[in-house]
């Protein structure tokens, strides 16, 4: 199925862009109409996927990811309403056991949303710790499709050998696999490079979706080894990896200053020439404008093999989520 046409994804310039709304990294409610304004801007621009998590919000914030997003869709007035997908992911939490707490979930999420998902995903899958609880939750993924519930179903986090077998099980219910998320970005090309999940991804007929195109924002260029550092466990980590990728950094500003552009263009740009659909998290209108410069134009071949190289070379990269699969 091709999701762009199946779910009206936007497709522009080399690829399809959306934004991810996680709600993490120091938000708090005061920066609600900063995000309708970063959700309207994006509308306004054809970027019409936004994904979210029913697990985005926790404590008193339990759910709010959503929420938002549905109160931003419904109050949305300008152009490309009708073209609003929302992807939402279930978590395969441990006390989500049967098939149908996957149809609950999803009638929680849509719930409060205020209208039905667009496109359910597999937040993550249980393979790693858990493998004899995922078969029921699969099947309440198709059983959403098969009752009119969703418009696409997609997987997230899952590597080609796990993801062939949901293919198949699929296959048998006439269930579609639209998207396939995983972290993607110059700092984690392991999905690609060493699973080659875009090869089985096109052979699939599967879209990919590159989570933390912007490596939390390390390619953005505004964090220095020097400091300072965001708060918290993101802090931390951009400690560590930041006195190894000055080559990388050097190469996106060297190309962003030849193109006119910004870094954090360059590295969504090659997110989407790499045939990914990147989701990038914006926390302002001003870096919602700038993301969404990454697309209609497209990197050349040399500053692609540039860009790759400086990947390659760089000794320490982000870490892959602990629930990516093989
Ligand atoms: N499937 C999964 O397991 C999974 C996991 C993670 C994420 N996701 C999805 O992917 C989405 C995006 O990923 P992410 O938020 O983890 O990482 P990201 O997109 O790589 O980084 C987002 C952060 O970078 C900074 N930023 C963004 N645009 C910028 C710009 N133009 N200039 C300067 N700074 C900029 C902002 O943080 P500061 O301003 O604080 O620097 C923002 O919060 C999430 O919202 C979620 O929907 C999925």
């Amino acid at each position: 199925m091709q999701i762009s046409q199946e779910l009206s994804l936007p497709t522009m310039g080399c690829g399809t862009w959306a934004w991810g709304n996680r709600l993490l990294w120091g938000y708090d409610e005061s920066m609600d109409d900063q995000l309708q304004a970063v959700f309207n801007l994006c509308v306004n621009n054809s970027v019409t996927l936004f994904d979210t998590g029913d697990s985005y919000g926790t404590g008193r914030l339990n759910g709010q990811s959503e929420r938002l997003l549905g109160r931003f869709a419904k109050e949305y007035l300008g152009p490309g309403k009708e073209d609003i997908c929302i992807a939402t992911k279930l978590a395969a939490y441990p006390w989500r056991l049967t098939r149908q707490s996957m149809v609950s979930a999803c009638k929680s999420s849509a719930n409060r949303l205020g209208r039905n998902v667009d496109l359910v995903q597999m937040h993550w899958s249980t393979a790693n710790y858990a493998p004899w609880q995922e078969g029921r939750l699969l099947d309440g993924l198709a059983d959403l499709y098969e009752q009119g519930l969703v418009r696409g179903v997609g997987l997230s986090n899952y590597g080609p050998k796990r993801l062939k077998r949901v293919h198949q099980k699929f296959v048998e219910r006439g269930v579609p696999i639209a998207t396939l998320q995983v972290q993607y970005s110059l700092l984690s090309t392991y999905p690609v490079t060493q699973l080659e999940l875009k090869g089985v991804c096109d052979e699939l007929g599967i879209k990919l979706i590159a989570y933390s195109p912007l490596a939390l924002g390390l390619l953005t260029g505004k964090y220095s080894d020097k400091g300072p550092f965001p708060k918290g466990i993101r802090g931390l980590l951009f400690r560590q990896l930041l006195p190894g990728i000055r080559p990388l950094l050097a190469s996106l500003r060297e190309i962003a200053q030849l193109r006119n552009k910004t870094m954090s263009q360059i590295a969504l740009n090659w997110c989407i020439c790499k045939g990914t659909i990147p989701i990038p998290g914006a926390k302002s209108v001003e870096q919602a404008r700038d993301n969404i410069g990454a697309l209609g134009w497209q990197l050349d071949s040399g500053e692609m093999a540039q860009l790759d190289q400086a990947a390659a070379s760089v000794d320490k990269v982000m870490v892959q989520n602990i629930f990516q699969t093989k």
